[in-house]
């Protein structure tokens, strides 16, 4: 129930137009036909986005619920219950990884291990495209689309984020201009170091 309550919450709200912005900067840097994994891809609207546009794309979650929504909703499109901090997927799988609104549940004690992860995973020169949410600090808090439900969340500042991928060289960040459900949030694009 919850997964179709974010869906709905989600699904028209003003960041839509903001996301697929953002959705377009990260296809115009791959190649034709990419191969993308969508981190945490939710209701799996990101997914059936890229796969509109040409990308070969997988939807991943760790919520079965999120990934049964997915599967209804856009049935042509390929979802899996996974965990993003570890993946069933050889490595050099991807040219890209999306995490939209995903790894901002990631606590910081478990951000290099998930990144290693997607390190792993994509091609050499491959794109980490994510968001973050901009403040500090990490906790247990009712905030964003589902404020009722306390979930945990992570916040990073633009500079703190430079120091803490190491795996990972950031060539564009891109802070939004308008709060979502109550926070800032920025996108950040970074290549595979090898
Ligand atoms: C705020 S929602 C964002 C969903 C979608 N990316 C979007 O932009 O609408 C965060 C999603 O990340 C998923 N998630 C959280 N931790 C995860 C993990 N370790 N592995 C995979 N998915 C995770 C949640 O289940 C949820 O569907």
């Amino acid at each position: 129930m919850m997964a179709e309550e974010y869906a709905r919450r989600t699904r028209r709200g003003g960041d839509r137009a903001y996301c697929e912005r953002m959705l377009e900067i990260t296809l115009g840097i791959l190649p034709p036909r990419p191969r993308v994994i969508d981190m945490g891809c939710g209701d799996g609207r990101d997914t059936a986005y890229l796969g509109a546009r040409g990308a070969d794309v997988v939807g991943i979650d760790l919520s079965w619920e999120m990934v049964r929504l997915a599967r209804t909703s856009y049935p042509k499109m390929s979802f899996l219950q996974m965990d993003l901090r570890k993946t069933l997927f050889p490595d050099e799988s991807f040219h890209c990884a999306w995490a939209s609104a995903s790894i901002i549940h990631i606590p910081l004690s478990q951000f290099n291990d998930m990144e290693r992860e997607v390190h792993r995973i994509l091609v050499p020169d491959g794109i980490f495209a994510f968001s973050f949410k901009l403040g500090e600090g990490e906790g247990f808090e009712k905030s964003g689309a589902m404020k009722e439900h306390p979930r945990y969340f992570t916040y990073h500042t633009v500079r703190g984020m430079g120091d803490l991928l190491k795996k990972f060289r950031i060539v564009r960040i891109e802070t939004c201009t308008e709060k979502v459900f109550g926070s800032s949030f920025a996108y950040c694009w970074a290549v595979k170091k090898v």
